[in-house]
């Protein structure tokens, strides 16, 4: 989107102000022209609230951000699979930047979560890529629509905190294009942010920030993003580098040294100019972008954004279980409601670091209980364990519980991981609930079974241990500032959970497919799982788990039939379910469609998430949901073709209410074009005989030679041959396979390619 503008102002910035231009003013701006009249635009944190520092603030906050409503984190966003509703969310989140003078939202922060275990998964949508671009894509286009701009983040693999900024991510290109880079890919080709922040680490060796293969050859050139892409903080480590790579702006300005560094590459001439041109049209760009709408300042209405983060809650909230419909509480006048749990009256509802809001107001879910609990009812509370584990306190405080419980016609206990668990900077070491939590439950059980669970969480923790002990459990995530409100909507049944969990609730820590391997050591961390990254794993490894990829109850129960699968040329295929609403109560149903590959040539996922909608239904209401697919969703990267290849076969549409709660099945058969392998003296015999044309070059060049076929005929041999390369079996006389016959083949192979 370049302008003529633009072009002008670039011919009449000296060398100087195009170095400057590249570096930020200072920690949240970027630097001005005056004498051209280009300005400075202020850019912000963060995805799910906006942390803008007044003029002069630090880095961490630490002197505190303006007011801004605290939206739920990601992981609470990405649990409602409801693009619609993170559209919302950034509409909202545009009008409070407008109202802060922000010009760019840092965020959303899309990276995959591959441990559960990674500090900052509170700030990431998902386990899988798919959920995670849509989303993405849907509060980029509602941020964006408001005359604000984004940065997604953190481009790429930055899927751990522990030597975040050195660590080396060891991953293969089929790994990295299939589960780390589709979700950024989805975001940039269909919402295109303005800008893309770098991650810190560095990928097979390369720091991000100076990767030409992400930030241009993937980036640019295939996904065809026309933003600004900029650092993140403190990312850069060669300023040349990273700007011959494609990196535009870095923030903060390491000024005196990165802006120097620019001037002296491009006087000596280890920099084109060109290439800081390129970069400083796109810093102009984003400031056209930003000045040029007619928002301006404006006030942001606080109790309708409260209101709003109110409503996203209730839509992420996910009931895992809810034995003997224990949920919705239902008591009446006279009855007691016991509420347990220190984080009833201090609620856990966002996580630390860069994301930190600091909120016009936060909801008391211990209050919000007594204001929506019917007339009568008395709603009394204990603390039962404190934050920091004080075992003397504790002790007392359990005891206190216990005995209210006991009294109580109906208990909910709110539990969840303390604020020090979860945050930027560091990763946790396990995912188990504090004890003096875990301990308790039991105890109160035996006191009453009508136990009731409310989790605070920023990602998945362990439930097997003392889940047995409770009725019911409503995962609430780290779900903003009016999480308190929405809780109590949800526990008297003002509102139907509907959320859907985004990443597993694994049975244990070590179920994890990167349990062996996170979070590295010696500035490396290998992915060795490969693809197989949450669900993906532990589908392929028939692991049970607590609660699947997918899953969550409602208060009302949904029927799916009719399944249509019709496919067309060039592997288009549609597809048709009705969903009904069976139960009592108005209620959303997530409608998920996983695609797997019956019979494949590599290994893949049983299953994979390809698309999904969430219906909204009346009692007894029907909906005919429609999706359609196409190549790519069949598809996986080919290491060897360096390219998606969708191999011809038999493929299963799978479409229900979890990866694990499959209702309805359909097998399709797809024809794909046969792409030729690249093949070389080093591709094995069996490879050569895979590939018909490549077989009847080999053929054609055994008898050309005059030697016959001898050695394609004994399938015994072939069987022991079959995995050495054709130049080694040259080597090896007697078959008929001479190096003459192998050059032959080769040119005749080469001659077929071009
Ligand atoms: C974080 C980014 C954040 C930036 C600015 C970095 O430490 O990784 O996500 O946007 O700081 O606060």
């Amino acid at each position: 989107m370049a302008s003529d503008d633009d072009a002008t102002t670039l011919v009449q910035l000296t060398l100087a102000e195009k170095a400057s231009l590249c570096l930020g003013s200072d920690m949240w701006h970027t630097a001005a022209v005056e004498r051209l009249g280009i300005p400075s635009i202020a850019l912000s944190d963060g995805p799910h609230g906006l942390r803008r520092m007044p003029d002069g603030g630090d880095h961490v906050g630490l002197s505190g951000s303006l007011p801004a409503t605290c939206f739920p984190t990601a992981s609470a966003l990405g649990s409602s699979w409801d693009t619609a509703l993170a559209g919302r969310v950034g509409t909202a989140l545009a009008a409070e930047a407008r109202a802060q003078d922000v010009a760019v939202v840092l965020g959303p922060g899309i990276n995959i979560k591959r441990s559960p275990l990674c500090g900052r998964n509170f700030e990431y949508l998902s386990e899988d890529p798919m959920l995670s671009g849509r989303l993405a894509a849907a509060l980029i286009e509602g941020v964006q629509a408001g005359g604000v701009g984004t940065s997604l983040k953190h481009f790429a693999a930055n899927n751990q905190e522990t030597d975040r900024l050195r660590v080396s991510a060891e991953i293969d290109e089929r790994t990295l294009r299939e589960i780390y880079l589709t979700g950024f890919e989805i975001a940039v080709t269909t919402a295109r942010p303005w800008t893309l922040m770098c991650a810190y680490n560095r990928i097979n060796g390369t720091h991000a920030s100076q990767h030409e293969w992400l930030l241009t050859s993937i980036l640019r050139n295939e996904w065809g993003f026309d933003g600004l892409v900029m650092s993140d903080w403190g990312a850069v480590h060669d300023r040349v580098a990273a700007l011959a790579a494609g990196l535009d702006l870095e923030m903060p300005p390491n000024l005196g040294v990165s802006d120097v560094a620019i001037i002296d590459a491009v006087r000596s001439g280890h920099l084109d100019e060109a290439v800081l041109d390129t970069a400083v049209r796109r810093v102009l760009q984003l400031v056209r972008r930003a000045t040029g709408g007619s928002a301006g300042r404006d006030e942001f209405d606080v109790d309708a954004h409260h209101a709003l983060a109110r409503d996203v809650a209730r839509d992420c909230a996910v009931l895992l279980k809810n034995e003997s419909d224990s949920l919705p509480l239902q008591l009446s006048s006279g009855q007691t409601l016991a509420v347990i749990g220190e984080f009833a009256r201090t609620p856990r509802f966002q996580g630390a670091g860069s994301s930190q809001v600091n909120p016009t107001r936060v909801d008391n879910p211990l209050d919000e209980l007594r204001a929506a609990a019917p007339d009568g009812v008395d709603v009394a509370f204990a603390a039962g364990f404190t934050l920091n584990g004080n075992a003397d306190n504790d002790a007392t405080l359990a005891e206190e519980a216990i005995a209210l419980a006991a009294r109580a016609d109906n208990v909910v206990v709110f539990c969840g991981l303390p604020g020090s668990d979860e945050s930027e900077g560091y990763d946790r070491v396990h995912m188990r609930l504090p004890a003096n939590q875990t301990t308790l439950l039991p105890r109160l059980a035996a006191a009453n079974p009508q136990l009731v669970v409310v989790l605070a969480n920023g990602s998945a923790v362990q439930v097997a241990d003392w889940e047995p002990h409770v009725a019911a459990i409503l995962e609430t995530w780290l779900s903003g500032q009016a999480a308190g409100g929405a809780t109590a909507d949800l526990l008297f049944g003002l509102a139907n959970p509907n959320g859907r969990l985004a990443e597993t609730m694994p049975l244990r820590l070590e179920d994890n497919s990167s349990y062996l391997n996170f979070p590295g050591e010696d500035g490396h961390v290998r992915y060795g799982e490969g693809i197989f990254v949450g669900y993906r794993g532990y589908d392929a490894c028939d692991q049970q788990v607590s609660y699947p990829f997918g899953h969550g109850l409602s208060y009302t129960t949904f029927d799916y039939s009719d399944l249509e699968v019709s496919v067309a040329e060039h592997a288009a295929v549609s597809v048709s379910c009705t969903v009904t609403n069976t139960g009592p109560r108005r209620g959303k149903e997530v409608v998920q469609l996983y695609v797997g590959d019956l019979i494949t040539s590599v290994a893949r996922p049983r299953r994979e998430l390809k698309t999904f909608a969430k219906v909204d239904l009346e009692p007894g209401a029907s909906e005919v949901v429609h999706f359609s697919l196409a190549a790519r969703d069949f598809s996986f990267w080919s290491t060897r073709r360096r390219d998606w290849h969708l191999e011809s076969g038999a493929f299963e549409i799978a479409v229900g209410a979890s990866s694990r709660d499959l209702r309805l099945r359909m097998q399709i058969e797809l024809e794909s074009a046969q792409v030729p392998l690249p093949l070389d003296e080093m591709s094995t015999l069996d490879e050569w005989l895979a590939d018909s044309d490549a077989a009847a070059a080999l053929r054609k060049a055994l008898d050309d030679g005059g030697v016959g076929e001898s050695i394609l005929e004994n399938e015994e041999m072939k069987r022991l041959i079959g995995n050495f390369p054709i130049s080694s079996l040259a080597a090896f006389p007697g078959h008929g396979l001479n190096h003459e016959v192998v050059r032959a083949v080769i040119d005749q192979r080469r001659a077929l390619e071009r």
